[in-house]
């Protein structure tokens, strides 16, 4: 049976920033309230002509970059988003144009901010199974075109930017783990209620802002950890390692107090745990990739070492994985 390994990572976010004080004029909040109730300090917003395809494109060719692959030798492009340029054709169709990956079939899974996750499981199983050597999996997203900037209780919260990561298939075995899941009852959580074949945008689901990401924080909030935890748990039983052997742990950037209280839950030092909520908000598919580019160019993940991943999301999905660098 052959291994899939990450061989190269890439990431792009904006340069446009939106501070916390930025917020003060917008929408009734604080500097103070955001740092202390998120954890988040700013966060990156595209530029009107810039949409999820160009920046998981930027991070597509720095990944290819540094794993030294050229484009046509990537045989899949999976992107997970939940803001694709258009919902057809798919996000994964535009970056395998502007790369001129003419030999890489493409999709797009829809997976709330477990995108990625997913994506890298469709993408480990279509190697193991000897389809395909060279997968681009990514993470896009623009969410700041969906935030409501009117509603204090989310558009404090998101960010754009986008990861990649090149997995191939290897003698020996990097990715360790993906666990993935989902809990369909939970479907009006967090929602984009129009634009969809159930309501169709019109001049009155505008009027109403129903275009609008849509989200019960606090469910959100009591399920993360819940479910950051069980699928944390899940990966690292699947791996067959022990949580002591984790080095490094990556969640979902969605709130720093979710991201820490989960880390407690699993005895994991301070120092383990992966933060950069506080410049990038939460980007959703995005959000993983671009903290797993981070670590590695800062040269905080070594060769051998073990990376625990774990996001909950939209749908409610949650996934997991844990690789061995
Ligand atoms: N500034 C000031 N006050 C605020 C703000 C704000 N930006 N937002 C909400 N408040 C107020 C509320 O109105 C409420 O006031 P009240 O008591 O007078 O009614 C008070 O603060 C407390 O509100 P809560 O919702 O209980 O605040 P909480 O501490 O739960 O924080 C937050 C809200 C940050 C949204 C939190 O619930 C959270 O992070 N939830 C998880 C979000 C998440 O992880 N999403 C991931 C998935 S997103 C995706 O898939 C795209």
């Amino acid at each position: 049976m052959s291994f899939v390994r990450i061989i190269g990572t890439g990431s792009s976010v904006p340069d446009r920033v939106l501070s916390n004080s930025d917020f003060e004029k917008m929408v009734d909040t604080s500097d103070e309230w955001i740092r202390e109730r998120t954890g988040i300090l700013e966060r990156r917003i595209a530029d009107p002509d810039v949409a999820s395809s160009d920046m998981g494109y930027e991070a597509s060719v720095k990944a290819l970059e540094t794993a030294s692959i050229d484009p046509l030798d990537i045989d899949g492009i999976i992107v997970g988003t939940v803001t694709p340029d258009y919902l057809f054709p798919s996000t994964s169709c535009l970056i395998q144009r502007l790369l001129g990956a003419k030999n890489a079939f493409a999709f797009d899974v829809l997976a709330g901010c477990s995108g990625f996750i997913y994506a890298l499981q469709a993408g480990k199983g279509i190697i193991e199974s000897g389809d395909a050597e060279n997968i681009l999996v990514i993470g896009a997203e623009t969410l700041t075109r969906i935030t409501d900037y009117s509603d204090r209780s989310t558009c404090i919260l998101f960010g754009d930017g986008a990861g990649a990561a090149l997995i191939s298939k290897s003698d020996s075995p990097g990715v360790l783990s993906v666990y993935i899941g989902a809990n369909g009852d939970e479907w009006d959580t967090i929602i984009q209620p129009s634009g969809g074949s159930r309501l169709p945008a019109s001049e009155e689901t505008v009027k109403k802002g129903l275009h609008y990401l849509k989200m019960k924080g606090n469910d959100v909030f009591k399920e993360g950890v819940k479910g950051l935890e069980y699928a944390s748990l899940e990966a690292i039983k699947k791996a067959d390692v022990t949580t002591d052997q984790i080095e490094l742990f990556i969640p979902h950037q969605a709130n720093f107090r979710i991201m820490d209280a989960v880390r407690k839950r699993l005895n994991l030092s301070p120092e383990k745990l992966f933060v950069n909520i506080d410049k990038y908000g939460n980007t959703s598919s995005a959000s993983v990739p671009i903290a797993l580019d981070e670590a590695v160019r800062s040269g905080r993940v070594k060769k051998d070492d073990h990376i625990l991943f774990a996001v909950i999301g939209a749908g409610f999905t949650w996934a997991s994985a844990v690789i061995r660098w």
